[in-house]
């Protein structure tokens, strides 16, 4: 029986590979995605994430959820992603057509009709943290929560805070000490899951409808992350959080506590770990670089 899982998420140049991960894994089955603001607004996000499964093939929903965080004010990251929101690439024209409900209805229906299911965040923790206050009765149908986001060292977006976290630190304090069991995947391990530029090179010796799509997105990816970061290649972050369903030893978890800092300062987004046996949340600390490699060319070679 595959395992089901729902994704929420902001694409955003890694979440479109973070999909494609998904939907190519036959031992995972993607019931529905709702987007949020992030990457870029939430219509572009929207957009992205249409144009990425219709690409792909899938008609799976996509749902609308929050265009801007609990209590601050938006933030968006253009300078990464670009003025779509995932430049690099042209889709075919799709229709623009979204699941009805907005993405907390959406969350809540999916989780209710099953009977648990794995929720994967890859952007700001805004649709999910929405949906647990107002829907608490989803908590038993989560199997657990796997989220890309913050870090058990330093920072992207200011030295102490990862992006997905700065952006709504309120939403991922939420989920954080929600009690459901959860794994995070930081900063420390995506940041050496770089998209160098001899990945792109084997990547695009594959030659099939997915792999024209990832080397055009990743060529764009990784001249923006030399420019604002200077990094030698575009760390994949979220494709993580699906890779490690697929195979668990691209990532290794050690128990800890995750204290998310909603302090009016400078450290506002940091995710204090704490190695904590008991702990309900387990925190990625080890990456099998070259396995997770391997796994995203056997999704590129599959469709
Ligand atoms: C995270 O922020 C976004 O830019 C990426 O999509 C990823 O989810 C990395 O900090
Ligand atoms: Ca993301």
């Amino acid at each position: 029986m595959p395992r089901k899982i729902f994704l929420d998420c902001d694409p955003g140049h890694d979440d479109a590979i973070a999909i494609l991960l998904a939907l190519s894994s036959p031992s995972l089955s993607l019931l529905g995605i709702s987007v949020v603001s992030g990457n870029q607004t939430l219509e572009k996000t929207a957009r992205n994430a249409l144009n990425v499964t219709r690409y792909l093939h899938s008609d799976v929903p996509i749902a609308l959820g929050a265009s801007k965080p609990l209590k601050r004010s938006r933030l968006n990251c253009g300078e990464i992603h670009g003025e779509s929101g995932l430049d690099g690439f042209t889709f075919p024209e799709y229709d623009l057509q979204y699941e009805k409900r907005d993405a907390v209805t959406f969350l809540k229906d999916t989780l209710l009709s099953q009977d648990k299911v794995t929720v994967v965040t890859t952007g700001p923790m805004t649709n999910l943290a929405s949906a647990l206050l107002q829907y608490p009765e989803i908590i038993p149908h989560i199997e657990e929560i796997i989220s890309m986001g913050g870090s058990t060292d330093k920072g992207n977006l200011t030295p102490y805070a990862e992006f997905n976290i700065l952006a709504d630190a309120e939403a991922a304090k939420i989920c954080f000490d929600s009690k459901i069991p959860m794994r995070m995947v930081g900063l420390n391990v995506t940041r050496k899951a770089l998209v160098l530029p001899e990945i792109v090179e084997r990547m695009d010796k594959i030659k099939t409808h997915s792999s024209k799509m990832f080397v055009a997105l990743m060529k764009f990816f990784n001249k923006t992350q030399k420019e604002v970061f200077g990094l030698d290649g575009g760390p994949l972050h979220d494709p993580l959080t699906i890779a490690c369903l697929l195979d668990d030893k691209i990532l290794h978890f050690e128990h800890m506590d995750v204290d998310v800092d909603i302090s009016d300062s400078i450290t506002y987004g940091q995710t204090r770990c704490k190695p904590n046996k008991e702990s309900y949340i387990q925190v990625a600390t080890g990456i099998d670089v070259n396995l997770f490699f391997d796994y995203i060319e056997k999704a590129l070679r599959s469709c």
